[in-house]
Order: C-alpha cells, then structure tokens, then sequence
C-alpha cells in the first residue's frame, strides 16, 4: 500500500505543484558554484561567464562538486515586441551561454526581480513572470536567483510572500527543474515560509562583503536558524568572497569553515581565472565540502560563545560531529568539551584543514586558534 502511495505521489509531482519531494531533489544538498557578482558586479559579460565555466570544469572545482554558474545582476537588455526579455550586449545569446555551460557539464544560473527593475537597475520581471520563466527555461537554466530590489515600488512587503509563490509557480508550470533562490536580505523572517513559497534557499541578511567584520557578522549571526534548513531549503548567509582579497588568510578559513558547518550554498564568487593556490586549496578542502554537502543537512549549531571566542558543532550522518573553534579577538586557545556535542569517554579527533587524524583525546579538546582564525575537527566514537 506503501509503494502505491508512494507511485501516485511521485506520479502527481511530475504534474503539479507538488511537493517536499520535488524541493529536496532540486537541492538535496546546499547548491555550490560560481556566481559573478562578487567579483564582477555590472562589468560581467558572457566571456566572463564562460572564462568561469572553463576554470571550473579544469580546476578540480567540477570534481569537488561546484556545479552552478551563476550570472547574477546587469545581463538584461530591454524587452521586445512580444514582451520576451533580451539579454544585453555584453551578453548577446543566452542560449549560446547555457548551452555552452551544459557543455562543460556544469549548470547554468541567471538573476532578476519581481521589481520592475533589478537592484542595479535593468529590467525586472514585474508583469512577465510567466513569460520570463518560460523564457529562462527555453535558454536552459538551471537556477534563479529572485532578487527583491524594486519590487517594494510595486507591492506592499506584507505581500512578500505571494510574490515569491508566483515565480515558483512560474518556473513550475516549465516543467523544467530550475532552482529558487529568495533574495530579500531575511526580510519578515524568510526562514519561517521560504520553503512554503517554494524557495530552495532564501538569503538571511543583506549583502556581503569582502571584510572580516562583515563576513563574521553574518556568519556568526546565522546562530539560531538552524531549525528551519534541511534537504531541499537551505539558509543562505550569501556566497563566498575567497579569493577576492579583502581577508587574510586566517580570516578566509574562518569564512569557508563556517559556511561548511552552516551547511551554507557554496557559491564561489571570485574571478576564477586568477586565484592563488593558496585561495584555491581553501575552496577545494574536500573533508570542509564534505562537511557542507552531509547528507543528513543538519545546520550547525552554536555550542558556546566566550565573548568572541565560539564553539559551534555540526553532526552529520555517519554519527561523528564536526567542530569548528574560532576566535573572532586575538590568538587564544579555544576548547570544545565532548559532553557539549554528545560524546562522553574517549573520542577520535582529526583536523579538517591540517588533513590529520589526532588521535584519540577524552573529555575535551582545546586549540590554539588564530586570530580571526578557525580550527575544524571532526570528532567520532
Ligand atoms: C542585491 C543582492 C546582491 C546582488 C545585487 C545585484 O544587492 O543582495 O547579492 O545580487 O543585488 O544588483
């Protein structure tokens, strides 16, 4: 009887606005990537795009499982006759572009609003949601991000909701898989209805940039939302801006631990084609991608805060819990007590950015943590 229900709801989902099931396979983990904006803001043009999708597919970012790329903000042109949306001249043929992104393998993302214009001024989707999706979803994309901006003109924010409903339904009725990506800097508590509206992930704050305080601000201030992400939905404390220069080194660990024990998207958002091996050795640490990408997708949590110096802990599925001890001062030793993430005895330790097992240790474990600095250990009985 089981099955039977099973079938006939796998069989409704292909037709309908359906359902969990068809969320958590669009992005049964937190979608990574490469998005332009970062980096490139309005300056992005389709080479970029494409200079990004080679560098990924050559790199070992494909591998390691970055996926999307992302055109964010400025590819739109204006509309024609018909109302059908046209890229810019920096862009030309966008069909050209995903097709050329498919060809590596890799998916391919575009941007707009539910504003008549986008955040930088081009044009929105106001009035052409169902033709823009259908549009999108004949150039073959793959992701949407959904970026408020003007849209406040237009509507009321207690309408905030069924704005976002209506583009979900939108890309539905294409039938094409395409990922929703919410950005309305956590306005009214997105965590609490995202997924309702359909959202794959929902931005939690305003944007992000290439500093220490304001990466720690976010990050760090993502305490507390971890009971609304899981398979499928997903918090998104905004993408990453390794490899962009503002942060030192220590700073940029901090910047990809955190992400990876929020189970945060990964969307890288620097120029690819130009990244030290140090910056690149960050975005590639596989036992830190592994740790975002458990399939259980549990957020992690924070376990203790000493004044600036945090304890946050994330378990994952095969029972071990990955910690991350970070000093948001200067360099001091920073502890983590077993009893605190549920072990007790005598536990395995191994250090996720230094790739070594440390033995076993009892009770506790302390490390001298970096300023601005973060130690990533995962922990198993
Ligand atoms: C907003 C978003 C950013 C980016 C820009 C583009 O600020 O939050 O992530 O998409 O718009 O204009």
């Amino acid at each position: 009887m089981c099955m039977r229900m099973l079938s006939s709801l796998f069989a409704l989902c292909a037709f309908a606005a359906c359902s969990p099931a068809a969320e958590t396979a669009l992005a049964p983990t937190p979608p990574m990537g490469w998005n332009s904006w970062n980096h490139f803001a309005c300056k992005v043009t389709a080479a970029d795009v494409r200079g990004a999708a080679n560098a990924i597919a050559s790199n070992g970012m494909k591998e390691a499982g970055y996926v999307y790329v992302n055109v964010d903000d400025c590819w739109q042109g204006s509309r024609d006759e018909q109302g059908r949306i046209q890229p810019n001249k920096n862009f030309g043929d966008m069909k050209a572009l995903a097709d050329y992104v498919h060809s590596k393998g890799l998916k391919f993302g575009i941007y707009s609003s539910p504003g008549p214009e986008t955040c930088a001024g081009f044009t929105g989707s106001y009035q052409h949601e169902e033709q823009d999706a259908q549009t999108y979803a004949e150039w073959g994309v793959d992701y949407l991000k959904y970026d408020w901006c003007s849209a406040s003109q237009v509507y009321p924010v207690s309408q905030i909701r069924e704005v976002y409903k209506k583009m979900h339904d939108a890309l539905e009725k294409t039938r094409r898989p395409i990922v929703f990506s919410l950005c309305q800097y956590g306005w009214d508590l997105v965590w609490r209805w995202g997924k309702d509206v359909g959202g794959n992930l929902w931005r939690t704050t305003g944007d992000i940039q290439d500093r220490y305080e304001s990466m720690a601000n976010i990050g760090f201030g993502q305490a507390g939302l971890e009971a609304f992400a899981g398979p499928g939905h997903w918090n998104d404390p905004d993408m990453l801006e390794i490899g962009n220069g503002g942060m030192r080194h220590d700073e940029y660990i901090t910047h990809m631990t955190l992400w990876c024990l929020l189970a945060a998207p990964l969307l890288a958002g620097n120029d690819l084609t130009r990244v030290t091996p140090e910056d690149q050795a960050i975005l590639l640490n596989k036992e830190a991608i592994a740790v975002d990408q458990d399939p259980k997708g549990a957020q992690g949590h924070r376990v203790s805060a000493e004044g600036p110096l945090e304890v946050w802990a994330k378990p994952l599925s095969d029972g071990s819990v990955v910690v991350g001890l970070f000093s948001r001062a200067g360099t001091f030793p920073v502890k983590v007590s077993f009893k605190d993430i549920g072990f007790t005895g005598s536990v395995h330790v191994r250090d996720l950015w230094a790739h070594k097992d440390l033995g076993m240790a009892e009770n506790e474990f302390t490390a001298q943590v970096p300023r601005h600095g973060a130690v990533m250990i995962r922990v198993w009985k």
